[in-house]
C-alpha cells in the first residue's frame, strides 16, 4: 500500500518536516514562549480556578515600549497595543525569526469526559472508554453535552464583546482537531461574529491536530466525509485521508507521550512553515494543548473543557538537530470487566474474574 502523505508526514521526524516544506534539508524550528504578556504565564496563576472569558483571555494590562509612538495620548486600548508591539516584534525580528500568537481552545464538555465522571479515571480507562458507549450514551468520537455547549455559547459571546469592546485581533487563521467535539466547538465559537472581511472564519482540519490516540474511542476521529457533512464550512489539509487510519485501538495500543510530542511539533512546524499569519486560533484538546505548551517552552497550564490559552511564541529556524527515534505505539492493557482500580505506573487491577487484556507483541516503532 502507498502511504498516504500524513502518514508519510507521521513518519518523518519534525524535523525532516519542517525542512521538508522549506526545500531546505538542514533547518528546524526552535520555539520559545515570550512571556510577561498573559496572566497564564506567570507561575502564580493557578489553572485549575482559571476562567480566560472573565479576563481579557489573559492579557495583563501593561505598557509596552511602542506605546509612545503608537498611542501618545492613551486612546487605544491594550489588545490594540499589544497588537502593535507583535507587529513591531516581527518587523524588527531577524530573518529567520517570526512571532506569533497562538489562541489555543480546548473542545466544551465531551460524552466522553461525562462518562469519565461518572465512572472514575481507572474504570474508565482499564474497561469503558475503549467502548464505544454504555447503551445510553455514545462517547466514540464524542460529541458536546449541553455543558459543552453552554461553554462554547460562552466562547462565542467572550468573542462577540472582545471583539468590539477590547477590540482583540480577530485570528487570520483558523486550525481544528479532526475530532468531532474541537471541530464542533471551533464552529461554535467563531459563529456569526462579526469578522473582519480579510479575516473571514473559514478553519481548516488538520490531522495531527487531534488528541493523544489513546485506545479508547473517543480518540478514533469520524471519516472525512462525516465531518465534511457535519461541518460543511470546514477545509481539511492537503493529505487528510478519508478513514483514520492513526487510530491503533483495535490492536490494543495507544501512542507514546514521546510520539504525541514528535506529532505535536510537527503540527506546530507545519503551521508555522506554511502560514504567515501572526494571529493564529487552535482548537484542539487537554493533551494535545499540554504537549504542545511543552514544545512551546511554557509553563505547564491544564486547562478545563471550554477553557483557552494565549501564547505569544517566538519561532527561529535553526540548523537541524540529528533526529531521535521515538517508540510510537505501545500496548496498554484493560480488563474484560470493570476493573478494581488502577495503579500509577502499574496500571490495571482487574477483579479476579476478569483478567487483564493486553495486544500481543509492541514492536518499538520509529516515528
Ligand atoms: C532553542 O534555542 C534556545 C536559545 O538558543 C536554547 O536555549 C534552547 O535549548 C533551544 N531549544 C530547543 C528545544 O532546541
Ligand atoms: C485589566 O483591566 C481591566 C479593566 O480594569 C480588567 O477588566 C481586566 O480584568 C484586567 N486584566 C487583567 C489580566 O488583570
Ligand atoms: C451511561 O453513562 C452515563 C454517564 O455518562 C450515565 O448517566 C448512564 O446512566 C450510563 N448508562 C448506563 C446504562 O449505565
Ligand atoms: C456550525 O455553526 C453554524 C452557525 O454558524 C450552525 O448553524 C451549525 O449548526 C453549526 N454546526 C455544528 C455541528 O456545530
Amino acid at each position: 500500500m502507498i502511504a498516504p502523505p500524513i502518514l508519510a508526514l507521521l513518519s518523518l521526524s519534525a524535523t525532516a518536516l519542517a525542512s521538508k516544506c522549506n526545500q531546505h534539508h538542514e533547518s528546524t524550528i526552535n520555539y520559545t514562549t515570550i512571556s510577561g504578556y498573559f496572566l497564564q504565564d506567570e507561575p502564580t496563576t493557578d489553572p485549575l480556578s482559571f476562567d480566560y472569558t472573565m479576563v481579557n483571555y489573559g492579557l495583563l494590562n501593561r505598557s509596552y515600549t511602542t506605546d509612545k509612538e503608537f498611542d501618545p495620548h492613551g486612546k487605544k486600548t491594550q489588545w490594540q497595543r499589544f497588537a502593535h508591539h507583535v507587529d513591531m516584534l516581527n518587523r524588527k525580528a531577524e530573518k529567520n525569526t517570526q512571532y506569533k500568537v497562538l489562541f489555543m481552545a480546548r473542545h466544551g464538555e465531551g460524552y466522553h469526559n461525562a462518562a469519565e465522571s461518572y465512572y472514575g479515571t481507572p474504570a474508565w480507562n482499564c474497561y469503558w472508554g475503549p467502548l464505544d458507549g454504555n447503551g445510553t450514551i455514545v462517547w466514540k468520537d464524542a460529541r458536546l453535552t449541553t455543558t459543552g455547549l453552554a461553554q462554547c455559547a460562552k466562547a462565542n459571546n467572550f468573542w462577540r464583546q472582545a471583539l468590539i469592546e477590547a477590540k482583540i485581533p480577530a485570528p487570520q487563521a483558523y486550525y481544528s482537531s479532526p475530532l468531532t467535539r474541537s471541530a464542533t466547538t471551533a464552529n461554535l465559537t467563531f459563529a456569526d461574529l462579526e469578522l473582519p472581511a480579510v479575516r473571514p472564519f473559514a478553519p481548516t482540519v488538520k490531522e495531527l491536530l487531534r488528541e493523544g490516540i489513546s485506545i479508547r474511542s473517543c480518540d478514533e476521529r469520524s471519516s472525512k466525509s462525516a465531518i465534511a457533512a457535519l461541518l460543511p464550512n470546514f477545509r481539511f489539509e492537503y493529505g487528510f485521508t478519508e478513514e483514520d487510519l492513526l487510530w491503533r485501538g483495535h490492536d490494543g495500543k495507544g501512542e507514546t507521550e514521546d510520539a504525541q510530542e514528535v506529532r505535536a511539533k510537527a503540527a506546530l512546524d507545519d503551521i508555522f512553515v506554511q502560514d504567515e499569519s501572526t494571529w493564529i486560533s487552535i482548537t484542539t484538546h487537554s493533551g494535545q494543548i499540554r504537549t504542545a505548551l511543552k514544545v512551546l517552552g511554557h509553563r505547564e497550564f491544564g486547562l478545563s473543557t471550554g477553557q483557552a490559552i494565549p501564547v505569544l511564541v517566538k519561532a527561529r529556524k535553526v540548523a537541524a538537530v540529528p533526529a531521535t527515534t521515538v517508540e510510537s505505539f505501545t500496548a496498554e492493557a484493560t480488563c474484560e470487566a470493570p476493573p478494581v482500580t488502577s495503579v500509577q505506573g502499574q496500571g490495571c487491577v482487574c477483579s479476579s474474574a476478569a483478567s487483564v487484556v493486553v495486544a500481543v507483541e509492541a514492536t518499538p516503532t520509529s516515528a
